[in-house]
């Protein structure tokens, strides 16, 4: 007798007619034809069974803060920045609480399992950090919250940043964030790329960077980056967030610096639908498409997971917690139109995020948590090209969120038979 059976499953890497057991909150055997009994059944009917979706990249102090105090109205990175800077003396710490706890019931119905969230150090209160870490701990039992200090306004650009990142870090926040191409030169910020770097390795850390976050090819703060972390052995713990000045950059030096950055073993976090909105501002014809080089990092081996970056705050209007409408911007934008390409963007917002951010236990292998979506997809490529419905979102062998199935979907042709819901 377990806890749950979830019956007929196709998992991501095509297997069918997979059933899965779980019980105590793990999964204890993935197999086909289970027989044991169990406390509840969930026939998948032929459908997706895939690991939550996991988002590396996002800011949940910003988000839902659409219109506050006033709109973007040119639409920039640049404006965007200079608005939050107009927000965040205004608003408070309940009001990033409700507002954070409001997102995270929207993103647990979309089956996200983990966010690895950048917040704002750059406010002598505080009150992002604190706010966060109470979202942290309240939301535990749904989504693993992972926070990254992150001073916006540059660790040495902002006279404060420095120490209230240290201070955010004593307050128990997981990642060392930091913005080199937002520092006041180039010098200083592959200055702060070191000294972030080197806290982190003394206080055993990982980190995730803004870097070069520009359309300028000489924007070259990944290659300190690098640097950094091998010298300092941080191999595997270090991320690269945006990377979009690498879409701009000399082929030749390129050529030079992805060999370096998987030496590092750096991770990859491209925002694809931030980044093509954001990125080529100022070019007129043909506009640059602002996103980093994809599948060349790939192809070195490096691991690469997409985030979501935004979700209805200063930079960006749109967005709905849909780490498939990510993966079908990323797939687009880095031309992955071939079958394996498709479904390898289905793992960058799944099992590749799931590695830059070290979850521990993730996957649908026996032993690991029982954390899982059941979608209307026979496939991860249906998934991407449907944003397919999350029938069942399901929390250490529980439900948690379920959604009735899309009727216009099972119009299609050849679609597997819907589940019974009479049979939850
Ligand atoms: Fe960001």
């Amino acid at each position: 007798m377990v806890d749950l059976l979830i019956k007929n499953a196709t998992l991501p890497d095509g297997q069918t007619g997979v059933d899965i057991a779980c019980d105590g909150g793990k999964i204890i055997a993935v197999e086909a034809g289970i027989a044991a009994g169990a406390g509840q059944v969930i026939d998948a009917g032929g459908q997706l069974v895939s690991p939550p979706f996991v988002d590396p990249h996002f800011h949940m102090d910003a988000t839902l803060s659409l219109g506050r105090p006033r709109m973007n109205t040119s639409g920039t990175l640049l404006e965007g920045i200079a608005l939050w800077g107009e927000l965040k003396p205004l608003q408070t710490v309940d009001e990033i609480i409700e507002r954070a706890l409001h997102y995270c019931d929207i993103a647990v119905s979309m089956g996200i399992g983990a966010i690895r969230s950048h917040v704002d150090v750059c406010d002598d209160e505080l009150k992002g950090v604190t706010a966060l870490l109470e979202v942290r701990e309240q939301i535990k039992d749904y989504i693993d919250l992972q926070l990254v200090a992150f001073p916006q306004d540059g660790v040495f650009r902002d006279p404060t940043a420095m120490d209230n990142t240290l201070r955010a870090l004593d307050m128990g926040v997981d990642v060392v964030g930091g913005i080199p191409h937002f520092e006041r030169t180039m010098a200083e910020g592959a200055r702060s790329v070191t000294a972030l770097c080197e806290i982190a390795a003394a206080r055993g850390l990982m980190v995730d960077m803004h870097c070069d976050e520009s359309d300028d090819p000489l924007s070259r703060h990944v290659e300190t980056l690098a640097y950094e972390t091998t010298r300092l052995g941080l191999q595997g713990r270090v991320a690269g967030s945006h990377l979009t000045s690498m879409h701009s950059m000399d082929n030749y030096y390129v050529s030079k610096l992805i060999p370096l950055m998987a030496e590092a073993e750096l991770c990859v976090i491209p925002n694809p639908s931030i980044n093509i909105m954001l990125q080529g501002r100022h070019d007129t014809y043909p506009k640059r498409r602002g996103q980093t080089r994809v599948r060349e990092l790939r192809d070195a081996g490096l691991c690469v997971g997409f985030g979501q970056d935004c979700m209805m705050d200063p930079w960006y209007s749109l967005g709905r917690a849909d780490m498939l409408d990510v993966a079908l911007m990323g797939l687009h934008v880095g031309q992955l139109s071939s079958r394996a390409d498709m479904t390898w963007c289905f793992d960058a917002v799944t099992q590749n995020s799931a590695r830059i951010m070290g979850l521990q236990d993730y996957g649908l292998v026996k032993g690991c948590d029982a954390n899982f979506v059941i979608l209307q997809a026979k496939d991860p490529i249906e998934a991407i090209r449907l944003r397919a419905t999350r029938l069942h979102v399901i929390r250490k062998g529980k439900v948690i969120a379920q959604t009735p199935a899309s009727v216009a979907a099972l119009d299609l042709p050849n679609r597997p038979k819907a589940i019974d819901p009479s049979q939850v």
